[in-house]
């Protein structure tokens, strides 16, 4: 090689390790979507790109979760402000990754566990070490001048998910008696995102009329999540509601299929090792029993959190049932963690995951725990939080990694359209070079 050209490529590798160190860390305390503190970090790269990373936040926690550090100071924000998370990205975590390269995601986010040591991100917070973690690949993206699904994967293998839309939430995200948390629409229908996206939106405006007609105006203000929390008390009732509203908005039962997440840790208790839910007590073999009725009643293609967090057997004894008809999601079961999920391939406990960055707290190890599930088979559902915030991170992670379904909650509040309407610029830019995961349901 001539002496000049080698000395033009040396010049090349330095300007691109140039281009992305991280030469300044700003954390912050922001509002999430129910008004409460959260944790927003900014990086700087030395040629001037940038990557911001917003932390949301759950309300229906598994206790298996990484630690979302509070101030616990109940003077201040209801003990709710994260200004030691925000201190810790400041003070600790932010001169120790200044020099280094946003591409080295995985040595960024080991060096932040180590720099932890605990178990659970306990001692600097998963909401601390996350928003570090997702600016940290917002910048490497931006260095690249590429959007992050891009950056997310070189290997250009894109897929549209289907929208998982909340369309009438309870459980701890409402204030009615519904046990279930979540009931989901999923226009599996449409011949592509944008097409099955307003097929959920027709449904969800139809579902407003039918509940106003019902059980009347009040039954339509919405929950967390943007969907309508009507004064019901059973199951069925929302189910039948939404069963109208499709066909109210001229589809039908193969184009738009229905989801539960029933996040029964929340009316499981322990004591009785029993469920409460319709205004009945039932063992885990009649909850079995209960499910099973509804996926023959109902076209119900998933059901999350069927029993409680700990649960593994019941899990698989659900899904050796319902397996084959119904994706059997695991979230507060898995909680994105790659030991707990090795468990559940292992004892075939679910067919599906759900994907929450901030239940792990960094972006290798959710990437690691969809490397793992997709070894396995199993269908990827990446989710937002019922506290969220206008990041639209999920909407590039599900495009990259081929997930078949974001939850993003209902197609109301900012929040929740951030994401959906982020995936409706990303289909725009991709055209057909992304397929889409709706033609695997239909
Ligand atoms: P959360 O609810 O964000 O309140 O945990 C979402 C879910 O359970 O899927
Ligand atoms: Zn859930």
């Amino acid at each position: 090689m001539p002496k000049n050209t080698k000395k033009i490529l040396v010049d090349e590798e330095e300007e691109l390790v140039e281009i992305s160190t991280i030469v300044k860390v700003v954390s912050r305390q922001v509002l999430d979507s129910r008004g409460n503190p959260t944790v927003e970090t900014d990086i700087w790269l030395r040629k001037g790109a940038t990557g911001r990373g917003t932390v949301p936040s759950g309300a229906s926690t598994g206790v298996h979760e990484s630690l979302e550090l509070r101030d616990d100071k109940k003077t201040v924000y209801g003990g709710k402000s994260v200004l030691r998370a925000v201190a810790n990205v400041n003070k600790q975590i932010g001169p120790k990754i200044l020099g280094r390269s946003a591409k080295d995601q995985n040595d960024l986010d080991t060096l932040m566990l180590k720099l932890d040591g605990s178990r659970n991100k306990s001692n600097l917070g998963a909401n601390a070490i996350l928003s570090v973690s997702m600016a940290v690949a917002r910048a490497a993206a931006a260095s690249e001048n590429q959007p992050l699904f891009r950056y997310l994967n070189k290997r250009k293998d894109y897929k549209l998910p289907i929208p998982m839309m909340n369309v009438i939430n309870g459980g701890k995200h409402a204030g009615n008696n519904l046990a279930v948390q979540e009931f989901l629409i999923e226009p599996v229908g449409g011949k592509n995102y944008s097409e099955s996206l307003r097929y959920g939106v027709e449904v969800y405006h139809a579902l407003k009329s039918v509940l106003n007609e019902k059980y009347g105006q009040t039954s339509t203000n919405v929950g967390d999540e943007g969907g309508y929390s009507p004064p019901l008390d059973k199951t069925a009732e929302a189910l039948d509601a939404i069963m109208n509203a499709i066909s109210n908005a001229g589809y039908d039962e193969s184009q738009i299929k229905l989801g539960l997440d029933a996040a029964s840790s929340s009316f499981y208790d322990p004591k009785t090792m029993s469920y409460r839910i319709d205004g009945k007590t039932l063992t885990s073999a009649e909850l079995g029993d209960y499910y099973d009725n509804l996926v023959n009643t109902y076209p119900i293609l998933s059901l999350e959190d069927p029993f409680s967090e700990d649960s593994f057997e019941e899990f698989a004894k659900i899904t050796a049932r319902l397996g084959r008809k119904v994706k059997i999601i695991g979230d507060d079961l898995y909680v994105t963690n790659p030991e707990r999920l090795a468990k559940g391939i292992e004892m075939k406990a679910t067919n599906a995951i759900l994907i929450k960055l901030n239940q792990i707290g960094t972006v290798s190890e959710t990437l690691e725990a969809i490397r793992m599930a997709k070894t396995a088979k199993f269908a990827i559902a990446v989710s937002h939080r019922s506290g969220e915030t206008e990041d639209t991170f999920i909407a590039h992670l599900a495009t990259a990694v081929g997930s078949h379904f974001i939850k993003a909650g209902a197609p109301a509040r900012g929040e929740r359209t951030a994401k959906y309407n982020e995936l409706l610029r990303i289909s725009e830019e991709l055209g057909s070079e992304a397929s889409y995961a709706g033609s695997s349901f239909t």
